[in-house]
């Protein structure tokens, strides 16, 4: 079970980010919060880069991303090596970015999904293990 995770949201995910936040710290995670720290127009890569080298250099156990769409976030984010980074908007693909993927990075579509739906995907995310096997010889081939 993951204990220490990585949050970070854009503008667009700025709410949503802050819900996660407590939801996690009430759920006696550890939570380091790379903002944004308001609403005001911001840049995601600002906040993504950040965030997936510290999951990449294993700082944190798991990360979780929210911007607009997910796809801001999970594409820059991918951009790091070691980053599998999912962009999810139902609860099964969440379990299954883990199970099959090893995902290491959550990306939330703000935009496209109610608070109550993020904070399920989050719950689903960090209970589900990583089931290696066939998946992990698919992994180990991801890197380019
Ligand atoms: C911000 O308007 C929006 O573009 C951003 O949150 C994200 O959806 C980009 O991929």
């Amino acid at each position: 079970m993951p204990t220490s995770i990585a949050l970070g949201a854009d503008h667009a995910g700025f709410t949503y980010k802050e819900a996660i936040r407590e939801h996690l710290a009430a759920r006696n995670f550890s939570v380091e919060d790379f903002g944004a720290y308001s609403k005001d127009s911001m840049d995601y890569p600002d906040i993504a880069h950040p965030l997936a080298e510290a999951v990449q250099q294993q700082r944190h156990d798991l990360g979780i991303l929210v911007c607009g769409t997910g796809n801001g976030v999970a594409i820059t984010a991918n951009k790091h090596s070691q980053i599998r980074a999912a962009l999810c908007w139902n609860q099964e693909i969440a379990a299954l970015v883990r199970q099959h993927n090893d995902a290491n990075i959550l990306c939330l579509p703000a935009r496209f999904i109610s608070e109550e739906e993020a904070l399920a995907l989050v719950d689903v995310f960090l209970k589900t293990d990583f089931e290696g096997g066939r998946h992990g010889r698919r992994v180990n081939k991801i890197t380019c």
